[in-house]
């Protein structure tokens, strides 16, 4: 599935997560707690899962290897393979397309130097385009990491992407003032161009 690495073990505070999470179902049905184990091995491992990584969840479920690979490679949240420090998931959806997708793709191939799939040489970003991330209601949406960036520009996205190279930590939500999901013209909200508020 992909190249062999390191043995692969949760440190004793993921452990104690793991453990948590496993009791939460009957006796017999720790299989249940797959996806939430795949996720704390995810991030102990440097947003990847290794194959040592699942086998290690698999073992620790007493669940085939296989089915492990079968739901890993079913979930686009997880990675079968390294990516940087940064993964940057563009919405190419119908609703962030129509809202502009095409030029946050464009601000991100430009700022960051790299195409589609690809990792800048530095190991600090990747660059994915994804499907509906559920943030359409704030369309154009892009997600980096555990946070969502929403009513981007190719100017926002291109000054978030600045701000994380030098490793601050630009604020997530709406990038145009909305508050929460409200309308355009809602107090509060950015202005729709040509409105009548
Ligand atoms: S279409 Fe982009 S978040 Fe739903």
């Amino acid at each position: 599935m992909n190249r062999k690495t390191d043995a692969f073990a949760f440190d004793a505070e993921t452990m104690a997560r793991a453990q948590k999470i496993v009791a939460r179902y009957p006796e017999g049905r720790q299989a249940s707690a797959v996806i939430p184990l795949l996720d704390l091995a995810q991030r102990q491992n440097g947003n990847w899962l290794s194959q040592e990584a699942m086998d290690y969840v698999a073992g620790l479920l007493g669940m085939p290897q296989v089915r492990v690979y079968e739901v890993a490679s079913f979930y686009t949240m997880f990675n079968l393979k390294p990516v940087g420090t940064y993964l940057v998931q563009v919405c190419t959806t119908t609703p962030c397309w129509l809202r502009g997708s095409d030029g946050i793709v464009a601000a991100c191939k430009d700022k960051l130097g790299v195409g589609i799939g690809e990792t800048t040489p530095n190991g600090k970003f990747t660059l994915v385009e994804v499907e509906c991330m559920g943030a359409c209601v704030n369309a154009p949406a892009v997600q980096i990491n555990d946070d969502v960036y929403e009513d981007l520009t190719p100017e926002t996205m291109g000054r978030i992407l600045d701000e994380l190279k030098a490793g601050k930590s630009p604020k997530p939500g709406s990038q145009a003032g909305r508050r929460g999901s409200s309308p355009q013209d809602a107090q509060g909200g950015p202005k729709e161009e040509g409105g009548d508020a």
